[in-house]
């Protein structure tokens, strides 16, 4: 059998496939076949690990700043050393994130040192702040093309899964290393109850 006709009969069926690039399984459900109330439930789930500080440190308002937070940091507090990220996110005016985060693959192992990730560590644009962001704020927030960055649903999972490819920060907020607390539940629950949301056409508990 060829291979495509194979790979639409899995993806016909429901079988879920492995991608080499990223390491997840994408297993989308049937349009229509996932309740409102089950993707509630995601949107819970989603909301736990985008409010947590391992992903809302860099998810940060107007003001500029990447936040020292969570159990790793005595109280929550803005990022040491009057580290400034400037209307760049990137800390160009200033000085740049690059100058202690490098971008690198490599796990991270030295607790306090700087963490790294494959891509060049940055605060978040700002339409995208969750840090302090009450739970129906980030949900509206993450649905709307005209503040997530142009995504829609099918966008959002492909973040995720890009993200993993080249080993960003989602993927590091899920394995920080170093002693830090992950993000709860994993890259791969994560991405099933974004598909989940997304299905569920991305309810909000206060719609
Ligand atoms: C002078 C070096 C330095 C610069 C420049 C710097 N950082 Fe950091 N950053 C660190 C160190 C060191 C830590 C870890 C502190 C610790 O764990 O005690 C850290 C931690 C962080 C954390 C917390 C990670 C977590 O959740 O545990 C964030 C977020 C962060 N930096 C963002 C930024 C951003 C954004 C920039 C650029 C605007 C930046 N940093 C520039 C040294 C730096
Ligand atoms: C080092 C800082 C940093 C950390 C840590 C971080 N992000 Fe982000 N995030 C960014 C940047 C920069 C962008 C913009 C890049 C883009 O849109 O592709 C972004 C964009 C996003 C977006 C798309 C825009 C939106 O609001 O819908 C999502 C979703 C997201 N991040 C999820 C997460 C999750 C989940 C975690 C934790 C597991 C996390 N991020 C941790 C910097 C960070």
């Amino acid at each position: 059998m060829r291979k495509s006709i194979i790979l639409a009969m899995a993806l016909l069926s429901g079988v879920a496939l492995a991608s080499e690039q990223h390491g997840l399984v994408v297993n989308t459900p049937p349009e229509g076949s996932v309740t409102r109330e089950a993707g509630l439930q995601a949107w819970e789930r989603i909301h736990a690990v985008v409010s947590h500080p391992r992903c809302a440190n860099c998810h940060t308002d107007e003001r500029n700043l990447p936040m020292w937070s969570g159990s790793e940091y005595a109280d929550a507090q803005p990022h040491g050393m009057n580290v400034h990220a400037g209307e760049s996110r990137i800390g160009s005016e200033t000085l740049a994130c690059q100058a202690c985060h490098v971008t690198s693959k490599r796990p991270n192992t030295v607790p306090h040192a700087a963490p790294h990730a494959g891509m060049d560590w940055r605060l978040a644009p700002v339409e995208f702040v969750w840090f302090g962001v009450d739970g129906p704020a980030i949900c509206a927030q993450i649905r709307d093309p005209e503040r997530n960055g142009g995504r829609d649903g099918a966008g959002l999972v492909e973040h995720i899964t890009h993200d993993a490819e080249e080993k960003g920060f989602i993927t590091w907020g899920f394995n920080p290393g170093a002693g830090r607390e992950p993000a709860p539940g994993g890259m791969q629950a994560h991405l099933e109850d974004m598909i989940r949301w997304v299905a569920a056409d991305m309810p909000c508990p206060e719609d």
